[in-house]
């Protein structure tokens, strides 16, 4: 399968995009190195268990093997619809986010166009090309110390624009 994984250079897509292409798929990774590293994207054929298929390190931009690593911002919309149109992608794995809080509360601007805007701009291109859209979501969007987990109601800028996310997702299943 040919599979978008947006912030596939964090701490959690690092061990989505290995586990994908550990099972033999294509991955396109799109982050822009905000808070992830291109080092999480460096594979030892041992992890991939691949006995003939690239080793170590890659420059960015390079396509290696089964990985293809973009530094680029998930606002960036004809570089996305240029890999929907050359790739078909059947499934995304969005996880590209603000997750550190802090930032959220300091420039709340940045994160609705990282997570709002961002989520919303992929959601059209995955309806556009029929692509299915995985989508990790967070327990900040619930109300602290409520233990049901039922009642939404964030507290924080980063929760509340995952609420929103989490909203343009529903709809655009509909
Ligand atoms: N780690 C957790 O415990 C946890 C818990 C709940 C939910 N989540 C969610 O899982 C997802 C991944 O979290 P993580 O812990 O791996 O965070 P992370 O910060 O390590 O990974 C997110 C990646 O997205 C990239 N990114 C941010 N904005 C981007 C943009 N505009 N364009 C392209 N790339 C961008 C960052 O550089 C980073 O590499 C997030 O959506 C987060 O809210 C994580």
């Amino acid at each position: 399968m040919n599979i978008l994984v947006t912030g596939g250079a964090g701490f959690i897509g690092r061990w989505v995009v290995l586990q994908l292409l550990r099972m033999g798929h294509h991955v396109w990774v799109v982050d822009d190195l905000s808070n992830g590293r291109a080092e999480n994207l460096e594979f030892t054929a041992d992890e991939l268990g691949w006995t003939d298929g690239p080793v170590g390190a890659f420059c960015t931009g390079i396509n290696v093997g089964k990985l293809t690593f973009e530094v680029g911002d998930i606002c960036d919309t004809s570089l996305l619809r240029k890999w929907f149109e050359d790739y078909r992608f059947q499934l995304c794995y969005h996880l590209a986010a603000e997750i550190n809080v802090q930032k959220s509360i300091d420039f709340p601007q940045d994160t609705f166009r990282r997570d709002v805007e961002g989520t919303f701009g992929l959601l059209e291109l995955c309806r556009a090309f029929q692509c299915r859209f995985v989508f990790m979501s967070t327990c900040m969007v619930y109300a602290p110390f409520d233990i049901t987990l039922s009642a939404i109601d964030s507290t924080t800028s980063c929760g509340g624009d995952k609420e929103a996310t989490n909203r343009c997702q529903k709809v655009s299943e509909k």
